[in-house]
C-alpha cells in the first residue's frame, strides 16, 4: 500500500465535506493500492466546532505543506491561498482548488501550472456538476460558438425566494446559512463570482488567456420584488445568466440578470440548479444541469480530482 500525504487548506463547508468524503472512500482509495493520509488542516480560529473525522489534525500553522504530495485548497481569498500555493506549485506538486476567485484573478501566474497539468478545478465551476472535464477533453473537438448559463446558486436561491414571496435580505440570509454563499457576499450578488466562473470556462472554449477583465459584470442587488412579479405574470423568470459568443474580433463576455421564459433551459433546470447551455458547431446543443453550491457537492468533484490524480489522469489543462 502507498501512502499518499494530502494537506488541506481550510476546513469550511467545502473543506470538512473534503475531509469526511475522502473518509468515506477509503476504501476505493485502498483497492486502488492507496492510502490518503492528512498532514494537516490550516485554518485561523483553533477554537471554532469542527465536523471533521476524529484526530484530524487541525492547526495555524502551514508548515506542514513541505511534506505533502498533494494540497486542497479551500479557503477562499485570493492572495494569500496564492501566497502559499505559489512555493508549493514551483515545486512540481499539484493542487486541487474550488477557488474560482484566485484562478480568475492571478492567471497570470497559474495558467503555466494548469497547462502543465498540474491544477485540478472541476469544483470551481458548478461544483460537483461536471462541465470543466466534458470541456477541457471531449468538447475541445468541436468548434465553440456560444454559452449561456445560470453558475451562481446564492443568486439562484435569492430570485427563488423573492419568487415565492421573501424579500431580498431573508432570501440572502437563507443562503448564507446553507453555506451557498461567499465572504463578502458581494462577490454573489454583484456578479463577480459569476464572472469568475465565466473567466475560468472562456479559458477552455475561446482563449486559454481569457483575461477575467474581459467580461462585463452587473448583478441582481437592483432586482426588485416588482421586477420579479412583472416577469412571472409574462410567463419568464429572472436569472442571473452568464454569456460567452464570438463577436467580430473576439469573444463578448458578460453577466447580467436577464428575463427568460420559463421553457428556456436555464429555467426549466428546476428550483436550485445551475444550468449551462453549451453550443458547438459539430456537437451541437448540450445541456448541463446540476446542483452547483453546498459542501457535500463540491466535495464530490474535489475528491473525483484527487481519484483521478491517483489515476494518473492529468489536471484541467486550458488551450494553448
Ligand atoms: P468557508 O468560509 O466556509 O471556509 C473557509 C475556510 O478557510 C475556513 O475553515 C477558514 O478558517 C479557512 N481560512 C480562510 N482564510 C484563512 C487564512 N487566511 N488562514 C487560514 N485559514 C483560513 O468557505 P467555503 O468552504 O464555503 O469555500 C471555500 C472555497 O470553496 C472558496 O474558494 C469558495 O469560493 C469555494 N467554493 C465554495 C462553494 C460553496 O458552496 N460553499 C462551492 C464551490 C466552491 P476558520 O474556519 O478558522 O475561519
Ligand atoms: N458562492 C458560490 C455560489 C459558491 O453561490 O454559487 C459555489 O461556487
Amino acid at each position: 500500500m502507498r501512502t499518499v500525504t494530502v494537506g488541506v487548506l481550510g476546513s469550511g463547508t467545502v473543506g470538512q465535506d473534503v475531509l469526511n468524503l475522502i473518509q468515506r472512500r477509503e476504501s476505493m482509495f485502498g483497492d486502488m493500492g492507496v492510502r490518503i493520509e492528512i498532514a494537516g488542516v490550516l485554518v485561523r480560529d483553533l477554537g471554532k466546532v469542527r465536523h471533521v473525522p476524529p484526530g484530524t489534525r487541525v492547526t495555524t500553522d502551514p508548515a506542514f505543506l513541505q511534506e505533502c504530495g498533494m494540497v486542497i485548497e479551500v479557503m477562499g481569498g485570493v492572495d494569500r491561498p496564492l501566497e502559499m500555493l505559489l512555493p508549493y506549485l514551483r515545486s512540481g506538486r499539484p493542487v486541487i482548488t474550488a477557488n474560482k476567485a484566485l484562478l480568475a484573478e492571478r492567471w497570470d501566474v497559474l495558467r503555466d501550472y494548469a497547462l502543465a497539468g498540474s491544477l485540478y478545478y472541476e469544483a470551481s465551476v458548478m461544483a460537483g456538476t461536471p462541465v470543466i472535464g466534458p470541456m477541457s477533453t471531449v468538447l475541445r473537438a468541436s468548434t465553440f460558438t456560444r454559452l449561456q448559463a445560470v453558475l451562481n446558486g446564492t443568486c439562484l436561491y435569492i430570485l427563488g425566494q423573492m419568487e415565492r414571496g421573501k424579500d431580498y435580505a431573508d432570501a440572502l440570509a437563507g443562503a448564507q446559512a446553507l453555506g451557498y454563499a461567499e465572504t463578502p457576499p458581494t462577490l454573489d450578488v454583484g456578479g463577480f463570482d459569476t464572472a469568475h466562473k465565466l473567466a475560468v470556462l472562456a479559458r477552455f472554449c475561446a482563449d486559454g488567456n481569457f483575461p477575467y477583465s474581459a467580461v462585463t459584470v452587473q448583478g441582481i442587488e437592483h432586482i426588485t420584488p416588482q421586477d420579479i412579479q412583472a416577469a412571472r405574470a409574462a410567463g419568464e423568470c429572472i436569472r442571473l445568466v452568464a454569456e460567452l459568443e464570438r463577436q467580430e474580433g473576439g469573444w463578448r463576455a458578460t453577466v447580467a440578470p436577464q428575463r427568460l421564459p420559463d421553457s428556456h433551459p436555464l429555467c426549466t433546470a428546476g428550483a436550485g440548479r445551475n444550468a449551462l447551455v453549451y453550443e458547438g458547431e459539430e456537437c451541437g446543443t448540450l445541456v448541463f444541469a446540476g446542483g452547483g453550491a453546498g459542501g457535500m457537492i463540491t466535495a464530490s468533484a474535489m475528491v473525483g480530482d484527487l481519484l483521478d490524480w491517483v489515476l494518473g489522469f492529468p489536471g484541467h489543462v486550458p488551450l494553448h
